[in-house]
């Protein structure tokens, strides 16, 4: 058998794994600031809870997701997002009870996507969701968030903020009737993938990436003009928030996001520095949802970050390295060695060891790595009982016994 990993999947090491963890550190932070809890939910969970919230036209429940039959016959499903599973997890755990909650979660999700740059099948999503409140404020301070943990975590990248209002679900239903009247008259010319989605998801036309149905779907009607004043007065207090934040955004007509959940403001954070998965964050309001699972009828909303797109972006992390050695002369000195191990542990001090009984390695290995110091357990050592602490940068060498190792490596 040949080893290799499964197309779309990637192991995190190295640089990779440092990125990662600062993100991590990052969102932990921006969380606590926000006062947002820690959400964590299961991997798989029952079929049912994505197909119809995320849309049985959307790209992800007809082709995306990873669904296979339990051993007693139920339908599971690994979960392509964080969204509904909290809500579920909300609702089972009674955690609805006391509004608004405000959750986050890092974790790893799995779409059956074609691999390209940017997109996997296993990724790793942060998210943040807040229920019960359709406060604007809730909009801006998700946004807010987002640009925070964006700006923290790529100091040197150009994103952009596009922003839209989808109106409540009974205006989209309308604007969706009136889209798919107006590009059924044009069907010729759309791209045959356009085509199939004129009656089942028009919403995604205007999304499409094909130069005619960019055009076409130019002079389709725009949602602005189905919206209620109610939702349009959300949308400016919106615009107005973001201005006093600080957070440049676009205006764009067109952004529809691929979920069906989505209501009222929508928004995602781009950039030009990926290719054509160009979405680091994307999310929006969802008011609804929460009564479609069998809670009650609150708002929410929240968006979700690939940890994957953030690191790929990120500068290269310094490859941290121990800045003490070990270095033990002989296998006899064992003894010697534990009990340095015992005292470095004990008074949480990092240290390296290569393994190897012998000075001379232990030493270049010490060089190659630019340890700072190196302790030696030899001969002399041993006999005297005290240990050698050699400072590399100068080459001092001080004997010193055990206990009075920290005071020489503590600077
Ligand atoms: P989404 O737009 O499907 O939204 O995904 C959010 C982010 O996850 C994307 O912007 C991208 O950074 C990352 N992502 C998605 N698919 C892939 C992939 N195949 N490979 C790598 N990264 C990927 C949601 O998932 C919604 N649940 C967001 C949300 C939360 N809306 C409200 N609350």
């Amino acid at each position: 058998m040949k080893l290799r990993s499964v197309r779309g999947t990637h192991d995190l090491f190295g640089d990779n794994i440092e990125k990662y963890n600062i993100i991590q550190k990052v969102v932990t932070k921006f969380a606590e600031i926000n006062s947002f809890k820690k959400l964590e939910t299961p991997i798989f969970e029952f079929t049912e809870l994505f197909s119809k919230p995320l849309g049985e036209q959307s790209d992800v429940v007809l082709k995306e997701m990873y669904t296979f039959k339990d051993r007693n016959e139920d339908f599971l499903t690994l979960r392509p997002e964080y969204t509904t599973p909290m809500i579920r997890a909300a609702l089972t755990n009674n955690l609805l009870n006391d509004l608004p909650l405000k959750v986050f979660g890092i974790g790893p999700m799995f779409r059956r996507e074609r691999p390209q740059k940017g997109r996997f099948r296993q990724f790793n999503q942060i998210n943040f969701e807040i229920f019960g409140s359709n406060d604007c404020i809730a909009d801006l301070e998700l946004i807010n968030l987002a640009n925070d943990i964006l700006k923290s975590t790529l100091p040197n990248t150009k994103f952009i903020l596009n922003i839209n209002s989808l109106g409540k679900k009974q205006n989209l239903i309308k604007y969706k009737e009136y889209l798919s009247k107006y590009f059924e008259d044009k069907k010729s010319k759309l791209s045959s993938e356009s085509r199939n989605k004129i009656h089942s998801n028009p919403l995604r036309i205007l999304d499409s990436k094909n130069q005619n149905d960019i055009e076409i779907s130019n002079s389709a009607p725009s949602i602005k003009d189905y919206i209620s004043t109610e939702e349009k007065n959300h949308f400016d207090e919106l615009k107005n928030g973001l201005k006093y934040f600080g957070i440049d955004f676009k205006e764009n007509n067109k952004l529809v996001r691929g979920l069906d959940y989505y209501c009222s403001t929508v928004f995602e954070f781009k950039t030009n520095d990926l290719g054509s998965q160009d979405t680091l964050i994307g999310g929006g309001r969802y008011d609804g949802l929460i009564s479609i699972l069998g809670g009650p009828d609150i708002s929410g909303i929240g968006w979700a970050g690939g940890i994957e797109r953030i690191s790929m972006l990120m500068k290269n992390q310094k490859n941290k390295k121990s800045p003490i050695h070990l270095c033990i002369s002989n296998i006899k000195f064992k003894e010697h060695l534990i009990k340095v191990i015992n005292y470095l542990t004990k008074n949480n001090i990092n240290f390296y060891w290569n393994y190897k009984y012998n000075l001379k390695k232990s030493l270049s290995k010490a060089n190659t790595n630019n340890a700072k110091y190196v302790i030696i357990i030899g001969d002399n050592e041993t006999k005297n009982d005290f240990y050698t602490v050699k400072k590399l940068t100068t080459g001092i060498q001080t004997e010193v016994n055990l206990n009075n190792i920290m005071n020489l490596i503590n600077d």
